[in-house]
């Protein structure tokens, strides 16, 4: 692991994302919290991201630079999809499933989602910006509520295999760290992404995030402001910046 990466690792946190907001000031630039379980794990929007299994992953990033406006923060997300993504590939024997970027920032295996990404952002008008980056990554637990079993996966689930979380760690954390710049690169980042996804072009259910309102429609691409483009059944094209795909097809 590069030495310039600050780790704390705590045994446990309400959620790593709001540790790291509160204490922002005391951590410099690519600080890493990470916790064996969190006891409000937050996820997208109101979600709750289940953290009490201490066989999963559970950390978040601190990212801080003069030039990261709210602008950055879309393609932040992206480029972290890509990298957690391609971080996963390269691991024996997991890059014989290919991980699938699901719109807007989960990573699917085999339609299973096993990886969150939570990004925030905080004081954007002051002279040093900061970003939050939280991941969520499902690695040996095996069995999941019943409420989300279907639609949730593991690392070790998946292959058979325990993974050192540390490892996972590592490796995250210095490929974040190393193409961090790469952010200033959005038409790039979103191209590789694209690459990456495996939702356009499907048919699926929408839940937007404001509203009851259930879409149905086919994903036809993501825009460069990273809105994601349904064609609904009339034909329509409609771009949506905030919700909840399932798939049909
Ligand atoms: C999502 O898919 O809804 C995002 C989930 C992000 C979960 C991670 S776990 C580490 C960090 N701390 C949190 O409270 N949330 C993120």
């Amino acid at each position: 692991m590069k030495s310039d990466i600050n780790l704390r690792h705590f045994y446990e946190l309400d959620s790593t994302n709001s540790y790291l907001k509160s204490h922002m000031n005391e951590f410099p630039h690519k600080t890493i919290v990470v916790a064996d379980q969190q006891t409000n794990g937050r996820g997208r929007g109101s979600n709750r991201w289940l953290s009490s299994n201490t066989n999963n992953l559970y950390m978040s990033i601190l990212l801080k630079g003069p030039n990261l406006t709210a602008h950055h923060l879309s393609g932040l997300t992206e480029f972290l999809a890509l990298i957690a993504a391609d971080t996963i590939d390269h691991i024996d024997p997991l890059s014989i499933f290919k991980t699938q970027i699901k719109w807007p920032n989960d990573l699917m295996i085999d339609d299973k989602k096993i990886c969150g990404i939570l990004t925030e952002s905080g004081n954007l008008e002051n002279q040093v910006k900061r970003f939050y980056i939280g991941i969520g990554l499902n690695v040996n637990q095996e069995k999941f509520t019943d409420d989300i079993k279907n639609n949730v996966t593991s690392l070790k689930n998946i292959t058979g295999i325990n993974f050192d979380r540390y490892e996972l760690l590592y490796k995250l954390a210095e490929k974040i760290v190393l193409y961090k710049d790469a952010v200033y690169l959005p038409d790039r980042i979103l191209y590789l992404w694209k690459l990456h996804s495996g939702f356009i072009g499907r048919v699926m259910r929408f839940r937007q995030t404001s509203g009851t309102e259930i879409i149905l429609g086919k994903a036809i691409d993501v825009s460069d402001d990273g809105a994601l483009i349904i064609e609904n059944v009339k034909g329509e094209k409609v771009s949506h910046y905030s919700g909840e795909i399932s798939f049909i097809f």
